[in-house]
Order: structure tokens, then sequence, then C-alpha cells
């Protein structure tokens, strides 16, 4: 009696395993894509009948964008891409914007160049990569968009955007990215900063700053998410609070401001896709005309040393015709009366040993002899006297 009960067990056991295996085979004879395939036939043959309901193709789909060397597997589901009439279907069965794959064919671009994510998958998990702690792969989407906390999915792409882009001042179609290649100009980034080879060297190279490991800045002091673009946003917003001691100013960016800047930062990587593919004639990033043109304005005439040594790119001497375009540092027109204020010591002994963002500047990027400390000295002490013979004429900055 017993030894029949054990047979059983063995009978039932050896039954479950196979049908554990019929199921697992039926599930790779029957993957997801076929079901997406199957009710996008059917959309189909409800909205054009059954001779266009046939054109829907079966089976895994692939784009061999050759020069881009990528394989994207992408339209296995998303079938409607190149159909009319889908634009308001639910993913993955909508109509794809038309302008954008017009000026980027998809023979040629793929999907994955824009989106990211995994072209070669063909399983939704893997194609969008949802479950990888890896910049490099995700598609840049909804579901990355919300672990990175970014506050709008839609910017996440002009990332990629942009490393074909970079040299454009702006893209249509890229406006996270456009305001902050905007705010770089306005806020005077490369009065520190070396980018696209122009700029100073007070802080790092940014040139190929996405290509940046994540173990290459520190995380401890980052709450939440540990990634890339959550140091650069905390970083952009309060510089000392990543990189205690940092001369980087706080330019008092909104969360917004801050994330476009990281979106941007992060895009530029050291020759992401074949040279044909960077969009734009001139393969630099050069000065506006305006630019040229009011820096010679300034190379004559009194505050010429500040131009010559560019102490312009950070101070305007208003009283000597210089105007910073980013007054990083203070006017130096006040600053025979501000430095004693401001550090406690006299402007002469100050500009031959400073403290502070003046310490780092002369020492790692602008090289200034005693003499021309003299200099420098002696010029903004006339610049003081016009100032206060200027307000002595207009009657205003009379110590109260
Ligand atoms: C040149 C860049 C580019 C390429 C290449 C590209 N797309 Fe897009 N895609 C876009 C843009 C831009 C949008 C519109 C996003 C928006 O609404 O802001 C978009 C939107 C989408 C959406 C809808 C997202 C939404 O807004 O809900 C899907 C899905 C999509 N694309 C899939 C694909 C697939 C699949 C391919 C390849 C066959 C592809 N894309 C190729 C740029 C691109
Ligand atoms: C197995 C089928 C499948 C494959 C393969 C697939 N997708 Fe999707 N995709 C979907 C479905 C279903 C949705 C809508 C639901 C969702 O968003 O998860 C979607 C939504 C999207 C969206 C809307 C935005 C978002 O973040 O959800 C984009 C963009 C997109 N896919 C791009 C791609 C790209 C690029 C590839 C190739 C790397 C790809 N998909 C491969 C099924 C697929
Ligand atoms: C792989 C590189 C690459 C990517 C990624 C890319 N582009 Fe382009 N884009 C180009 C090139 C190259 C051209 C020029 C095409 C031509 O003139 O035939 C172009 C042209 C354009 C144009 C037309 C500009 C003009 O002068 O005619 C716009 C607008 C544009 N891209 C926006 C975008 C946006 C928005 C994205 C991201 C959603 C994007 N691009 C992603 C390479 C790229
Ligand atoms: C007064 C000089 C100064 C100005 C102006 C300045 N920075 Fe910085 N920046 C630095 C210094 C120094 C560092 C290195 C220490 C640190 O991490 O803050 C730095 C670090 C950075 C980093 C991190 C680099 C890395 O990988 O470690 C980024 C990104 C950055 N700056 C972007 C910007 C942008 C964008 C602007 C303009 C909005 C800007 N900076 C303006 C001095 C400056
Ligand atoms: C990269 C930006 C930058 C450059 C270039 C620069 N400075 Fe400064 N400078 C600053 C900042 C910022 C301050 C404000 C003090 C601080 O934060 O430590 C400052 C302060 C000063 C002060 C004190 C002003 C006051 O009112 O307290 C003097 C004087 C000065 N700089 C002179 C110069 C001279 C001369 C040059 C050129 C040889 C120069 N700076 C170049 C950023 C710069």
């Amino acid at each position: 009696m017993k030894r029949n009960w054990d047979n059983l067990g063995i009978f039932l056991c050896g039954a479950g395993i196979l049908l554990v295996t019929i199921l697992v085979y039926a599930g790779q004879f029957q993957p997801e894509w076929k079901g997406y395939q199957k009710q996008f036939r059917a959309m189909v043959l409800e909205k054009y009948g059954a001779a266009r309901a046939q054109q829907v193709p079966s089976g895994p789909q692939q784009i061999w964008a050759k020069d881009l060397n990528r394989v994207d597997r992408c339209t296995t589901c998303h079938l409607a891409v190149g159909w009319k009439g889908f634009e308001d279907a639910p993913e993955p069965f909508r109509t794809h914007d038309h302008a954008i794959l017009e000026k980027h064919p998809i023979e040629t671009y793929g999907c994955t160049s824009c989106h990211g994510g995994q072209g070669y998958a063909t399983d939704l998990d893997s194609a969008h990569a949802t479950a990888l702690a890896n910049w490099e792969q995700p598609l840049l989407g909804k579901d990355v968009s919300e672990t990175y906390a970014v506050s709008d999915w839609h910017m996440m792409m002009q990332m990629n955007c942009n490393e074909c882009h970079r040299y454009d001042r702006k893209t249509p179609g890229a406006e996270a990215i456009n305001e902050a290649k905007a705010l770089v100009d306005q806020k005077g980034c490369r009065a520190c900063h070396t980018i696209n080879g122009r700029g100073g060297v007070i802080g790092p190279d940014l040139t190929y700053e996405g290509d940046k490991s994540t173990e290459q800045h520190d995380y401890s002091r980052l709450l939440g998410v540990q990634s890339e673009f959550g140091w650069h946003v905390a970083h952009f917003m309060e510089p000392t609070a990543m990189s205690p001691g940092t001369v980087m100013p706080a330019f008092g960016f909104t969360s917004h401001q801050a994330e476009v800047l990281s979106l941007l930062v992060m895009s530029w990587k050291r020759n992401p896709v074949p040279m044909q593919f960077m969009h734009g004639v001139k393969l630099g990033d050069f000065p506006t005309p305006e630019e040229i043109a009011k820096e010679k304005q300034m190379e004559t005439g009194e505050g010429a040393f500040f131009v010559k040594h560019t102490c312009f790119v950070c101070h305007s001497v208003s009283t000597l015709g210089i105007e910073s375009a980013t007054n990083i540092g203070p006017d130096l027109a006040n600053a025979v009366t501000d430095v004693p204020a401001r550090f406690g010591r006299p402007l002469d002994d100050f500009l031959m040993s400073p403290t502070g963002t003046m310490s780092v500047v002369l020492a790692t990027q602008i090289h200034l002899s005693p003499e021309e400390r003299r200099e420098a000295i002696a010029k903004l002490k006339i610049a003081n006297q016009l100032l206060v013979q200027q307000q002595a004429k207009t009657g205003r900055g009379k110590k109260e």
C-alpha cells in the first residue's frame, strides 16, 4: 500500500516538471511582442480593412543603422511608427511625430540614438531597460525620469540630441538644452571652465564632462538616489554642498535650471557618433561677432590692462569703460574702499597676497608679476578717483 503512494508521488512530480517545461517553451514561442502585433493587426483591420491588415509585418522587426553601429528592434512592438491614422492610439501603437523623423530617417538613425534603450532586445523590460541602474542603456523616458526625479521626462532625451547637436547654439525641439546653453553664456561658466577648447582653467575642463564615470564624484554628501544626474543637480544648486571649499559660485539656480544644466554637461561626450552625424558645418565653438567687437573696443583706453589680463571675464571696472558679461566678481571701480571693508586689509596688500577666489584665480589662471600687480593697483586707484568724482557730481554715494 505504502509503495503505491510513493509511486503516485513520483508520477505527480514528473508530471509537474513536464508541465513547467511545456509552459516555458510555450512562453518562448509566444513572446509578448506577438500579442502586440496581433493587437495592431486587429486595429488596422478595423480602420483600413483586410488588405492593409495583411501588410502589418509579423515576426521580429529590426532596423540596422549601419553608420551608427546600431541594431534596433523597437519596431517589433512599435509597429505604428510610420503609419498614418494612429496619432491618438496608446503606446506602442502610436504614429511617430513626423517632423523629427523627416530630419532623421529611421533607416539611418534607428531609435536608440535619440531614445536610448537596448535596441537588440525584444521584451519590454530589457528593451526599455527600466530595471538597470545603468546610465548608458535605459530608455530616456518615464521610468528613468521617475527614478532620478527629473521633473519632465520629455527633457531626458534631449541629452542624446545634444550628443550630435553640441555645436548648435540652439536646436529646435531641444528646448531644455537650449535653455542650459543660454545659461552657460549668461553666467559666464567659461570664466573658470574650458568648454570646447575655450575658457579658463580655475575649474575642470568640461568639454568631455559626460564621459566621467559615476565613480569619479564623491557621493557621500548626496541625499536620495546616487546618480551622476543627482550629483550635478545638487552641485549646481549649492556647489559647496558637494565640493566643500570650492570657489564655484552658487548662482541661485531654480531646480529646473539645475536639471537642464545637468543634462547639458552630461551630454558632452567624446566622439559619441561618426563625424558626419555631428550637426553644424563649423566644427567648433567660437565667440560671437558681438563678443569679439566688444573686446576690441575695450582693448584700447584706460582699462586695457583688465582686458589684456582677462580680469574683465569676471569683473567690470565701470569707470574705466570695462564691462563684464558675467559679473562673477564685484565691480572693481569700488575696490579701493570695498576691499578693506570686505577683507579687513588694504587693496595693495590684498592683491599682493589674495585670499578666497582671487587666490585661486591668480594661482591657476592669471599669472601677474609683482610689477603687474602694482600696475593693477595703480589703475584701480584711478578707477576709484573717477568714481568719487562722479559721485560728487551727482551727489550720490555720500556716507551717511
Ligand atoms: C531623431 C530623434 C528620434 C528618433 C531617431 C526616434 N525618435 Fe521617437 N521621438 C522623438 C521625439 C522628439 C519624440 C517626441 C517626444 C515629445 O513628445 O516630446 C518622440 C516620441 C516617441 C514616442 C512617444 C513618446 C511620447 O511622447 O509619449 C515613442 C513611443 C517613440 N518616439 C518611439 C520611437 C521608435 C520606436 C523609434 C525608432 C523607429 C524612434 N522613436 C525614433 C525623437 C526620435
Ligand atoms: C515588447 C514590446 C516593446 C518593445 C520591444 C519596445 N517597446 Fe517601447 N513601449 C512598449 C509599450 C507596451 C509601451 C507603453 C507602456 C509603457 O510605457 O511601458 C511603450 C512605450 C514607449 C515609450 C513611451 C515613453 C515611456 O517612457 O514609456 C517610448 C519612448 C518607447 N516605448 C520607446 C522604445 C524604444 C526606443 C524601444 C527600443 C529600444 C522600445 N520602446 C521597445 C512596448 C515595447
Ligand atoms: C546621431 C546624431 C543626431 C541625433 C541623436 C539627433 N540629431 Fe538632429 N540632426 C543631426 C544631423 C546630422 C542633422 C542634419 C541633417 C541634414 O541636414 O540632412 C540634424 C538635423 C536636425 C534638425 C534640422 C536642423 C537644420 O538645420 O535643418 C533639427 C531641428 C534637429 N536635428 C533636432 C534634433 C532633436 C530635437 C534631436 C533629439 C530628439 C536630434 N536632432 C537628435 C544629427 C542628430
Ligand atoms: C569662479 C569659478 C567658477 C565658475 C564661474 C563656475 N565654476 Fe564650475 N567649478 C569650479 C571649480 C573650482 C570646480 C571644481 C570643484 C567643484 O566640484 O566645485 C567646478 C566644478 C564644476 C563641475 C563639476 C566638474 C567635475 O566633474 O568635477 C561642473 C559640471 C561645473 N563646475 C559646471 C559649471 C557651470 C555650468 C558653470 C556656469 C553656470 C560653472 N561651473 C561656473 C569653478 C567655477
Ligand atoms: C574667474 C573669475 C575672476 C577673474 C578672472 C578675476 N577675478 Fe577678481 N574676484 C573674483 C571674485 C568672485 C571676487 C570676489 C571675492 C571672493 O569671492 O573671494 C573677486 C575679487 C577681487 C577683488 C576684490 C574686490 C572687492 O571689491 O572686494 C579684486 C581687487 C580683484 N578681484 C581683482 C582682480 C584682478 C586685478 C583680476 C585680473 C588680473 C581679477 N580679479 C580676475 C573673480 C575673478
